[in-house]
């Protein structure tokens, strides 16, 4: 078992312990005898709500459809409708069991109901586990805009089980080793352990191996930064090229998009004074994961969507957060055009 825990200074302290058996044992111990909610989505309650139930006996269960199309104010509302019939009171603990989707719902309605009750993470998949369930960002995609409407409220428990991945389809695997790679872009020792192990990166063993690593660096950088006021934006890596393509194309799921953002902002930084050698390695460590680049929206598209991203500043600008050199990022501010080029360029050697 391993054990953080992130402060928020003077408003809020959150656990998160990494441990096997979770359904059995580490919730029950956690609840303590207070009466839980759970919310979970129709896939992973179908795998494991059997489980929740015979561990925590009688408990009061919401259900949402599995996938971000279903990420929307009128999820939140019916789930805050069933806390309500069933007459949760403040004291009372809502759990989420399932991926970001999942926690990201519950954490907001665990924010708004009664003004904030807490909340018990239990992410299933890997992307929930070293992202998504650490750190108190909670949100619903709203007017077409991914997240527009949130809240910070930290869980007052994450319980990580690596157990959880044996059900995982390869694609989600995937998916999380894309903020994986993110974090060891950021963390020198992460990037050593990733490189070395580039052969068995999806084996499930060395998967419940990093996992821990990954929670510990994210909230570090949560822990030093919990509004995003200034070192936890390190954690859009590659997020600006991710976005603009998810937008545009949605085929692939984000954090294939995270891969192929860090790839191509790597290639960006290296042609503006990055370390080559290093950035040479970090593309190769992308590569590993994605396999075979897909073809990508146009350039100029892409840029123009770039441009719209909130990070940005000012009008016709693209900023982004790119990998430097080992363990190093930098903030870089491009022109529309400029981004366009390196796109185009970019895109011609892939
Ligand atoms: N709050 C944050 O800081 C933060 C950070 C990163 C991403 N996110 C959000 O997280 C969401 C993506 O999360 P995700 O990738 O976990 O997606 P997800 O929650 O949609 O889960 C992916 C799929 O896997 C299924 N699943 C979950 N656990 C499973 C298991 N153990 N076995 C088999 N199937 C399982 C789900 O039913 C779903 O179909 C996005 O909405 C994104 O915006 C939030
Ligand atoms: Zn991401």
């Amino acid at each position: 078992m391993k054990s953080f825990s992130v402060t928020e200074k003077g408003v809020y302290t959150s656990r998160i312990v990494c441990r096997r058996n979770v359904l059995h044992s580490a919730l029950p111990q956690a609840l303590g005898g207070r009466k839980a909610f759970v919310f979970s989505d129709e896939r992973v309650w179908g795998l494991y709500g059997k489980r929740v139930l015979r561990a925590l006996g009688e408990g009061n269960v919401h259900t949402m459809p599995a996938g971000e199309a279903h990420k929307t104010p009128e999820t939140l509302f019916s789930l805050l409708a069933a806390m309500a019939q069933a007459g949760m009171h403040r004291s009372d603990v809502l759990v989420c069991l399932g991926g970001g989707v999942v926690g990201d719902v519950g954490g907001l309605a665990a924010a708004l109901y009664m003004r904030g009750i807490a909340c018990i993470q239990v992410p299933t998949t890997l992307l929930a586990q070293v992202d998504s369930s650490v750190g108190g960002k909670t949100a619903v995609d709203f007017c077409g805009i991914k997240n527009l409407v949130g809240a910070f409220h930290q869980p007052a428990l994450v319980l990580a089980d690596p157990a959880f991945f044996k059900t995982l389809p390869a694609r989600e695997v995937r998916c999380g080793l894309g903020e994986i790679v993110k974090h060891a872009a950021l963390s020198a020792p992460l990037f050593d352990k990733l490189e070395a192990n580039a052969e068995r990166l999806t084996d499930l063993a060395f998967l419940a191996d990093i996992v821990p690593e990954n929670i510990a660096f994210k909230a570090d950088v949560v822990r030093r930064d919990a509004r995003e006021a200034g070192l936890r934006k390190c954690l859009n890596l590659g997020h600006t090229t991710a976005h603009a393509y998810e937008l545009l194309d949605g085929t692939l799921s984000h954090g294939e998009y995270v891969l192929i953002g860090t790839y191509i902002e790597a290639e960006i930084a290296a042609a503006r004074g990055g370390d080559a050698e290093y950035l040479a390695r970090l593309r190769a460590l992308c590569r590993a994961v994605l396999g075979t680049f897909p073809s990508l929206p146009a350039a100029a598209d892409a840029a123009r969507v770039a441009c719209l991203d909130k990070k940005n500043t000012r009008q016709g600008r693209v900023v982004l957060t790119v990998p430097f050199r080992r363990g190093e990022f930098r903030l870089m501010e491009l022109s529309a055009g400029e981004y366009e080029g390196e796109l185009s360029r970019i895109g011609r050697t892939l």
